[in-house]
């Protein structure tokens, strides 16, 4: 069993990433914190909520984190992602409550209890990490590894330089990335290449309340469709990496990111030419695509079947 512990801002692709954790018997989820990003920290939450539900996720913590930048204000995703943050898709009602407390806690607590064991797998704008970090600064060495869905070495996605989770909070990326750790960076060099075509939905369709409740209406009112006729699930990468590393190539490099440009705020400035530093980032350059898609859906299905 692999631990870990998500930090997240549901979303769709957040959404479809959960969903996979949920048909992943080998993972056990410690926590879900919430943070302010796609949309506001109340609906991020709220949604979490949702999913812990119909996903049938069991008593895991739902926390609630940051409802800002740390500095300026977040940005948001706009239409992609829809007025709710899951699109078209309307799950029941949650019955139960977000635990009390705040994510940064929950985050720094988890780990100083289980060195060395939790993977910390983030999908949202970092503002929760950068203040776990800075809080207790041994977090660092406390999480087996932290996994990212976020960054670009190639091009951006909310605007020409940067990737919206780094945009959104780009002090509290700078932070993470300069903390000491390794950050497994799975930007949207990779992500833009899981893609949900026609035929992923087509095998996604028959997949009963989980389809016709969640996947389906999420994918089809998914505002960001990609060159290749579909919508990327970004966030669904960062978990398919600590199921199956080995779907990814990653390259050690030195990440920085841009916290003053005019147009590159937000930019994850990647150096590939290492020359005597030491790499803060391994950085995924490639993705199995159809491992992907057979990962994903075979645990979907698996969901589905339950
Ligand atoms: C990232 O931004 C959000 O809109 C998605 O949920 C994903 O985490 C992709 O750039
Ligand atoms: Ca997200």
């Amino acid at each position: 069993m692999t631990k870990v512990l998500i930090d997240c801002d549901p979303g769709i692709d957040d959404a479809l990433a959960l969903a996979l954790v949920a048909g992943s018997p080998s993972l056990e989820l410690v926590g879900l914190t919430t943070v302010s990003g796609n949309v506001d920290l109340e609906l991020t939450t709220a949604n979490a909520l949702a999913l812990r539900e119909f996903l049938e996720l069991g008593e895991v913590p739902v926390t609630p984190g940051s409802a800002g930048a740390l500095l300026r204000g977040t940005a948001r995703t706009g239409h992609v992602h829809g007025a709710s943050g899951l699109g078209d898709a309307v799950l029941p009602a949650p019955e139960r409550g977000p635990s009390p407390g705040y994510a940064v806690d929950f985050i720094v607590e988890a780990l100083r209890a289980a060195p060395g064991e939790i993977t910390l797998v983030a999908v949202g704008p970092l503002t929760n990490l950068a203040l776990a970090v800075r809080k207790e600064p041994r977090v660092v060495e406390w999480a087996r590894e932290l996994v990212i869905m976020g960054g670009t070495y190639t091009r951006g996605n909310r605007d020409p330089a940067a990737e919206f989770n780094m945009l959104a909070d780009p002090e509290a990326a700078a932070i993470v990335f300069d903390a000491g750790w390794t950050v497994r960076m799975l930007g949207l060099d990779v992500t833009l290449t899981a893609v949900v075509t026609s035929d992923v939905l087509d095998r996604m369709r028959p997949l009963g309340r989980l389809a016709d409740r969640l996947l389906v209406p999420a994918v089809r009112s998914y505002g960001e469709v990609t060159a290749a006729g579909g919508p990327a699930v970004h966030d669904a990468c960062a978990v398919a990496y600590v199921l199956d590393p080995s779907l990814f190539t990653c390259v050690p490099a030195v990440v920085k990111v841009e916290t003053a440009g005019l147009y590159t705020r937000g930019m994850t400035v990647t150096d590939f030419d290492l020359r005597d530093r030491r790499a803060n980032a391994l950085v995924a350059t490639a993705l199995d695509v159809r491992g992907f898609w057979r990962l994903v859906l075979g645990a979907y299905e698996g969901l589905a079947a339950r």
